[in-house]
């Protein structure tokens, strides 16, 4: 969608405000290398489109950390916060309620597998995580099962940053340093799939089951989870999984008596296609965590489900202490829950009438068609709007790049001068752009990183 920018930005109209970042230290980032760089301060956004404090203007190509479903300042989705504003900002969940909380929690028990009836909140996806791990810990214990401790992982999972989320997450790169104050974890491998034309072969999660199943044999009663991301592991570089691994994986849970924990935060909400993965697989998990689109990537919003059996094993008199005892200040907020009901009402009606899928489709068949096959992408691995290209020094070299020469941020940063906002993980190019993002937009993204890609790799 093309916009509209105003001239008079506070800046040009002489704010005393200038960008002054001795005080900043930003997630992810060498601060060294970002102090030698120009950054952009963002001012405002619409549709898919972030303008800076300059009036520059760029394509939101990574959705502001994978969350904006609708566009930024969608007119509707901006109503209802101002709507709820007018009313309260936030009041307590600890014993307390509210309207917008209470008829989120509704609407996420009816849009989710029929198996979860109970919706705890917080507001981040790393703590969605570790709610669902200390439920299930706690469960087994309340259930007599004090054995069961254990959490069977994927192989480069990520759960977020938390010592919980951190534990059963498998990056190397991001985690190791703090694996000493980290718990045990086990490790199955993931499905390594490699994509052709848009498809993964169904086989290539035989090795990954065949190890979970016997790790399941011979462990499960000492184990209390496992936790995967369905059909995508976003932060490993967009690794794809064969659509029916989820439901082997989720029977395999099922006949040893062990917890499933799906980590929906990057995959839900419409990211892959339908709202929910575990939803449209017909797959029931034990807990659900969810985040990001949530909230359409307008408030920090998170929430873990768990089915009625686990409910109910925390039920008892108050001096028994079989309560939940954890909980966050921030809870069910009520702006964000007031925005997320207007957010996945409108998702589902974009997914009822056919549109998306065809954007969707129209985006896959255009990243394909720009980056497959281009000598410095060793492969293209897509699903729904959410991409990942491998960059390289040549399609005949299977060799990366040193890690030194930063190569995936320097293609985000020539992106950037060409008006397209991206944030690579190393030297793989992440396209995840807001899911309201049109055909136009489409090609202005691909052509954009084609672009940043040659003209950083030209030599
Ligand atoms: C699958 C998955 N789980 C959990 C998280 C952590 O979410 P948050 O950054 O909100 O803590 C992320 C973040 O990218 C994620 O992709």
């Amino acid at each position: 969608m093309p916009i509209h920018i105003q001239e008079n930005t506070d800046s040009a109209k002489g704010d005393a405000w200038r960008p002054d970042t001795s005080t900043s230290w930003h997630p992810f980032t060498q601060m060294k290398e970002l102090a030698a760089m120009p950054n952009v301060f963002v001012e405002r956004g619409m549709g898919c489109w972030l303008v800076d404090i300059q009036g520059r203007r760029y394509l939101d190509g990574c959705a502001s950390t994978w969350t904006n479903v609708h566009g930024h300042a969608h007119p509707e989705l901006n109503a209802v916060v101002e709507e709820q504003l007018g009313k309260i900002a936030h009041s307590t969940y600890l014993g307390l309620a509210h309207k917008p909380g209470n008829r989120l929690e509704h609407k996420l028990v009816e849009i989710t597998p029929p198996s979860l009836s109970r919706v705890f909140f917080s507001d981040n996806g790393s703590s969605s995580v570790e709610i669902a791990l200390k439920l299930s810990f706690q469960y087994w214990q309340l259930s007599g099962r004090t054995g069961k401790t254990n959490v069977i992982a994927m192989n480069e999972a990520y759960h977020g940053d938390t010592f919980g989320a951190m534990s059963v997450g498998g990056s190397e790169i991001f985690h190791g340093r703090f694996q000493h104050w980290c718990f045990p974890v086990t490790r199955f491998p993931r499905p390594s799939c490699r994509e052709v034309a848009g498809e993964v072969n169904e086989a290539c999660d035989t090795e990954s089951l065949e190890v979970l199943s016997v790790l399941l044999d011979e462990n499960a009663d000492q184990t209390a989870a496992v936790i995967l991301e369905p059909w995508v592991q976003g932060a490993a570089g967009m690794q794809l999984q064969p659509k029916g691994f989820l439901k082997r994986v989720a029977d395999l849970c099922r006949e040893h008596g062990v917890h499933l924990i799906l980590d929906e935060v990057f995959t839900g909400f419409g990211r892959l296609g339908p709202v929910l993965v575990c939803t449209e697989t017909g797959v029931n998990p034990d807990f659900l965590c969810i985040a990001k689109g949530l909230t359409a990537g307008y408030m920090p919003l998170a929430a873990t489900l768990a089915t009625e059996e686990i409910f109910e094993a925390f039920l008892g008199d108050f001096q028994d202490l079989r309560h939940f005892f954890h909980g966050h200040t921030f809870t069910a907020n009520p702006l964000g829950a007031a925005v997320s009901l207007k957010s996945i009402e409108l998702l589902e009606e974009m997914i009822r009438t056919g549109e998306y899928r065809k954007r969707m489709d129209f985006f896959g068949q255009t990243v394909q068609d720009t980056f497959t096959g281009h000598r410095n992408v060793a492969e293209v691995r897509q699903r729904g709007f959410a991409c990942a290209l491998d960059l390289c020094p040549s399609g005949q070299s299977p060799e990366p790049f040193s890690p030194a020469h930063r190569v995936g941020m320097k293609v985000c940063l020539r992106a950037r001068d060409l008006g397209l906002l991206l944030r690579p993980i190393g030297d793989t190019l992440l396209l995840v752009p807001p899911l309201i993002i049109n055909e136009e937009e489409i090609d202005f993204l691909c052509s954009k990183a084609l672009q940043a890609i040659n003209d950083t790799l030209s030599d």
